[in-house]
């Protein structure tokens, strides 16, 4: 570790230069004191130097040499376990990681990868380390720098697909809920098993259904004016259709198709179509296999025999207004408006002694003799039609062109009425014939040429516990929960 002088003059003091020194891998430049040289054996020129402890600090370049070399230990040790973690969530690419509060798994390797990188940089600036050292941090460095931005850009754009996902699952959540809102609506209309046909065991209108065109009238569009349905009589075997479309005045009833079926109808098959004098308004029902309507320009109930088309029976209905005296608004002619119910066949009309407000009578079918009258408060014209259900008077008004609504009601059974708000959307503006079927539990209405029907409501008598507990549709647990590798254990 010397350098060597000339051989002249060896005796004399010699200069020794400022000289370098690799000790360590480390350069240092050491000044020499001037001492002596003496010559030796071999001709060469030795010069003794003492070097001062305190000049080169030997101990502490020992001991950031080991300090170098643990940290590169260690440095090792973070590559190795950054690669393994690589490889977990290569693994993990298509499951989904759950996120702990707002860091994913993403956050935490990139913490763990910023470590070796202080480090590098930091035994890169301080210099002098040996060759294979630097070598090695030469080809590290940038890996690290580069699986710690790849490891970023994962975590940025894993957050950002985590929170669209989280989103959608907000909203698929809060449609679930919606669904499920409605659903129990529904529930708590019908009960959980379909109203048994025929069936008055509920307690009374909740709900009506968004209507469903079934198809225009077999006239045509002129023919706004008409009314539809079933036979009314709960009887399970009977599937008669039937569909009565006035003339284009709106006034007169005068033909009238029957089906056997629905699907009949919906295909225009299989019908028998006939004709029959002249009724008033389409206030027409079908009755244990009976027509009943308004017979023109009087106050007479007709019945007409749908077997042999032929009137059974005639009889003018006591006091009743006719000539379109007390019509619903907005469906003329209609004075004299026949229903049929799980209860029997009524009629729903006014007198003047009533100053025009809705009488509903219960009718003996065989003699056509009003066996019952109640009387309600409610303005006939002010209405737009009316049901029965149950013996429970159904009165409808209209609230826009696209929506009707039911008002009001009345309990012939209890003699009670009640103020309610039931709303109808109504593709057209006029609902004309509106007749319920016992046996399905539906309303087929006449809406200006179109036939349509709506599913009815029922409010449930015995509350059935129909809510599911909101926990067992969160199958994506978001939150609360994180899951981490076992093998995280920050230093
Ligand atoms: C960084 O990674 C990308 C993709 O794996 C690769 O194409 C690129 O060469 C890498 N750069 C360095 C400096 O390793
Ligand atoms: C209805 O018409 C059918 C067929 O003509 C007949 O058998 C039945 O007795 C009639 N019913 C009444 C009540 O007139
Ligand atoms: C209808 O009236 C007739 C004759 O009064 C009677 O025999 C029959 O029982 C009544 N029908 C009903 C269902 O009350
Ligand atoms: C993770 O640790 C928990 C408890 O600390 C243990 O029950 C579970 O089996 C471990 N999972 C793995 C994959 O090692």
């Amino acid at each position: 570790w010397s350098r060597v002088s000339s051989s002249a003059s060896c005796s004399q003091t010699v200069h020794c230069d400022p000289m370098y020194f690799i000790m360590l891998n480390l350069p240092v430049i050491l000044l020499l004191q001037l001492v002596p040289g003496s010559m030796g054996k071999d001709g060469l020129c030795h010069c003794v130097v003492h070097l001062a402890n305190d000049l080169i600090p030997l101990k502490k370049l020992e001991q950031l040499q080991s300090t170098a070399q643990e940290l590169m230990d260690k440095y090792d040790q973070e590559l190795l376990r950054v690669s393994e973690y690589t490889c977990t969530t290569e693994g993990q690419d298509n499951q989904v990681l759950e996120m702990n509060g707002e860091a994913p798994i993403y956050n935490l390797l990139c913490l763990q990868l910023e470590r070796p990188q202080e480090l590098v940089t930091w035994l890169m600036a301080k210099g002098g380390l040996s060759e294979s050292v630097t070598h090695i941090l030469g080809i590290s460095f940038p890996q690290v720098a580069n699986a710690s931005l790849i490891l970023k850009l994962l975590a940025d754009s894993d957050q950002h697909d985590l929170c669209a996902l989280r989103q959608e699952v907000d909203s698929l959540k809060d449609q679930l809920r919606e669904c499920e809102r409605e659903k129990e609506e529904v529930a708590s209309g019908h009960s959980g098993p379909p109203l048994p046909p025929g069936s008055c065991d509920h307690g009374g209108l909740q709900k009506v259904s968004r209507p469903f065109v079934v198809q225009l009238n077999w006239r045509g569009f002129a023919h706004k004016a008409g009314t539809w349905g079933r036979d009314s009589a709960p009887s399970p075997d009977s599937s008669l259709y039937w569909v009565a479309p006035m003339t284009t005045d709106s006034r007169y009833f005068d033909y009238y198709q029957m089906y056997k079926s629905y699907d009949d109808l919906v295909l225009m098959k299989n019908y028998e179509k006939r004709s029959f004098g002249y009724g008033d308004g389409s206030g027409n029902t079908v009755y244990k296999n009976f027509m009943y309507f308004n017979y023109y320009g009087t106050r007479d109930i007709a019945k007409l025999n749908l077997s042999s088309n032929t009137l059974v029976l005639r009889r003018p209905l006591p006091s009743a207004t006719y000539n379109n005296r007390f019509s619903y608004v907005g469906v003329p002619w209609k004075d004299l408006d026949f229903a049929g119910d799980e209860k029997g066949l009524w009629v729903l009309y006014a007198t003047e002694e009533s100053k025009g407000n809705l009488l509903v009578s219960r009718l003996n079918t065989s003699t056509l003799e009003v066996e019952k009258t109640w009387q309600t408060n409610q303005y006939k014209p002010a209405m737009s039609g009316a049901f029965m259900a149950c013996g429970v008077l159904y009165a409808l008004r209209p609230r826009s062109t696209h929506q009707e609504e039911i008002f009001y009601a009345f309990d012939t059974n209890t003699g009670r009425e009640r103020h309610l708000s039931i709303l109808l959307d109504k593709m057209l503006e006029t609902l004309h014939g509106i007749n319920y079927s016992p046996l399905d539990h539906k309303l087929y209405v006449y809406n200006d040429g179109y036939l349509i029907n709506y599913d009815l409501g029922f409010q449930m008598l015995k509350h059935k516990p129909s809510k599911l507990p909101a926990e067992k549709f969160s199958w994506f647990p978001i939150a609360p929960k994180s899951v981490k590798p076992n093998k995280t254990s920050s230093p």
